[in-house]
């Protein structure tokens, strides 16, 4: 069977004894076909017992081996070696922890922020007893075109990737997290749940407005779940119960009532009904910059030629939703 000497850089840190972490390079025979997470097993069967990661199901679906190889995280019991080595034409990986979480010992990051946040945010479905009947002999139905809704994220394994990619996890201490809103949202439109829309109340608690649409959380996900399409529609939702006194829904109704009016995106008015006064002042010196290029447009626009058409294709596309 085709192999390769590969070396596996790993970042270590034990902060019972280390000052600072460091890296380490191991060097062993690959065959084809190994996954990282058997590099990394046999390394510690037969090099170094002290290197620690975490694994359990070896098969993508108890979500507990994601590290980062070469800087980007996956999971590293689905990940080949050999495919790697192709991807980044190496025949050296660099292995380390995954980020926005602290580092408990070499590869292991503690969960508890990431999934503590979730807990809080009711993930489980509460009855409504309008639709749920209170007997087992009965059957509690779910249409297909209802499930369609929130299908994808009931694949979610909680591996937390999502969550250690997410720009907004990085900078608010109080933003929910992908995985964690992106489920609020999956029972929000569950047909059986009874706080339904309102569900999107805890999205608003936990800023999903700060979710910057970076799309890293759905580029990361080994599942292939979309967290922020998630995250977009419960910022929908929460418009609908009435939460729209915040930037954030202002922000959306100005774009809608820009394409209502005129079919294109009014950037002059667009701080004004943001934020109001102050969003004019934040804005002055890019306005001002703006009119020296001569790139500023008149506040009061005239329709696009095409605006009936695209007032048509709005009415439809609400009504999809
Ligand atoms: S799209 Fe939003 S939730 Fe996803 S990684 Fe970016 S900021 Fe985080
Ligand atoms: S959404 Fe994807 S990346 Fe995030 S925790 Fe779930 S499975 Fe992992
Ligand atoms: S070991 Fe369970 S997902 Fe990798």
């Amino acid at each position: 069977m085709e192999s390769r000497k590969v070396t596996f850089r790993i970042r270590r840190f034990n902060p019972k004894k280390d000052e600072k972490p460091y890296y380490k390079d191991y060097t062993i025979d690959v065959s084809k076909g190994m996954t990282i997470l058997e590099a990394l097993q046999y390394i510690k069967d037969n090099i170094d017992p002290t290197l620690a990661f975490r694994a359990f199901c070896r098969s993508a679906i108890c979500g507990s081996c994601s590290v980062k190889i070469n800087g980007y995280p996956k999971l590293a019991c689905k990940t080949q070696v050999f495919n790697e080595l192709d991807v980044y034409q190496t025949d050296t990986l660099t292995i380390e922890p995954i980020d926005n979480m602290e580092v408990i010992r070499d590869l292991i990051v503690d969960w508890d922020k990431a999934i503590g946040k979730m807990e809080k945010m009711r993930p489980y479905l509460i009855p409504d007893p309008q639709v749920v009947p209170d007997t087992l002999d009965e059957e509690s139905k779910v249409y297909p075109e209802e499930l369609k809704k929130y299908d994808s994220f009931t694949d979610c394994i909680l591996c937390t990737t999502c969550f250690s990619v997410c720009t907004a996890v990085k900078h608010d201490e109080n933003y929910g997290g992908p995985f964690g809103l992106a489920r609020v949202y999956r029972f929000a439109v569950d047909p059986r749940d009874s706080l339904k829309k309102e569900r999107s109340k805890v999205g608003y608690s936990f800023d999903m407005w700060n979710c910057v649409r970076c799309e890293k959380c759905a580029d990361a996900c080994p599942k292939h779940i979309a967290p922020v399409d998630g995250i977009m529609k419960l910022r929908g939702l929460s418009i609908e119960v009435g939460l729209k006194d915040n930037p954030g829904a202002r922000h959306v109704m100005a774009f809608y009532k820009s394409l209502l009016e005129s079919g294109m995106l009014n950037e002059v008015l667009l701080p004004l009904r943001t934020k109001g006064i102050k969003g004019v002042i934040e804005n002055l010196p890019l306005g001002i910059k703006m009119i020296l290029k001569g790139k500023a447009h008149s506040p009061i626009m005239k329709p696009i030629k095409e605006h009936e058409t695209l007032l048509k294709v709005m009415k439809v596309a609400m009504e999809v939703e």
